[in-house]
């Protein structure tokens, strides 16, 4: 199993560390870490992923994150209990969403490691996130209708175009539960993996991303992102203007010129 590298700063609700990847980047690994909860995503927790992740944004070291959970619960969903007592200008003045919109915004790629629960906002994190890799013994589910409220994170609209309309329509209304394998058919999840190797699928997958020319990831990443919200003219503007823009960067003619000379390149990040 890969070496963690020191906590890089002392959190309430997550762990926070830093994992080598010999010939590239580091990756970047969140742990959630409420286990009596199974990892309900309250305010705070929430707040601290955000601020996790803006930190490895900003590291010229990280290529690329992580965020897991436990074994059993990835995460059971928004934390029940905190929302419990909250009437609907509460939330709305409480900013609910504020650190996903922040999460959003991550210029790196992010991997959730799934095992056991992804529910509710445990799988709008999971989806927020640039790619899924899940245990087989995963389960994801939209629970919310239970509880007579909807998805408020995101889930209407992720898993839709993930899924398409049909599966999305099933999860939301039923609130049942799916399997990894399942997801993965329906194009939610990339890979599944052996139970109990979740994290070290994940995080083999996290170091094949960073040791490639970052800023090429970023803006990969970022095109991709983009044909969710744009007509398929605008986005290919936006791609062909993003393609533009990497011919000046030193990593490009870097990569090239090492192709021509049969050699390895040697990335910069710029
Ligand atoms: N919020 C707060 N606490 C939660 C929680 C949640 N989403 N999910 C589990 N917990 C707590 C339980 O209350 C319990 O705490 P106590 O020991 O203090 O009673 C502890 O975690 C263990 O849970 P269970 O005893 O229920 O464990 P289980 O193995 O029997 O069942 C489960 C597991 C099926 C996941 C069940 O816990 C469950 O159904 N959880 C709620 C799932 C859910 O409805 N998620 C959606 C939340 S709403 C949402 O996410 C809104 C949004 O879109 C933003």
């Amino acid at each position: 199993m890969d070496k963690k590298v020191h906590l890089l700063k002392s959190y309430s609700n997550i762990l926070v560390s830093e994992v080598e990847n010999p010939g590239g980047l580091k990756v970047g690994l969140i742990e959630l870490n409420r286990p009596k909860a199974l990892n309900a995503l309250n305010t705070e927790l929430m707040g601290e992923v955000a601020e996790a992740l803006h930190a490895f944004d900003k590291d010229a070291e990280i290529g690329c994150s992580v965020i897991t959970g436990s074994e059993k619960a990835f995460a059971a969903g928004s934390d029940i209990k905190e929302m419990a007592e909250m009437n609907s200008v509460d939330a709305y003045s409480a900013e609910m969403f504020s650190a996903w919109d922040r999460i959003r915004l991550m210029k790196k790629p992010v991997i959730a490691s799934v095992s056991g629960y992804a529910l509710g906002g445990g799988c709008e994190l999971a989806m927020l996130c640039d790619m899924i890799v899940a245990s087989e013994c995963a389960k994801f589910g939209q629970p919310e209708i239970n509880l007579a409220v909807i998805p408020g994170a995101g889930g209407t609209q992720r898993l839709t175009r993930a899924v398409g309309k049909a599966r999305a329509m099933e999860m939301i209304l039923t609130g049942k539960m799916f399997s990894a394998r399942e997801m993965f058919e329906a194009g939610l999840v990339t890979r599944v993996v052996e139970d109990g190797k979740f994290l070290e699928e994940s995080l083999n997958l996290a170091k094949d991303i960073a040791v490639k020319p970052a800023l090429a990831v970023q803006l990969a990443k970022e095109c991709i992102l983009k044909s969710f919200d744009t007509t398929i003219e605008t986005g290919i503007e936006f791609e062909r203007k993003n393609f533009y823009l990497l011919f000046s960067s030193g990593d490009k003619q870097e990569g090239m010129k090492a192709f021509i000379e049969k050699r390895k390149a040697v990335w910069k990040g710029k």
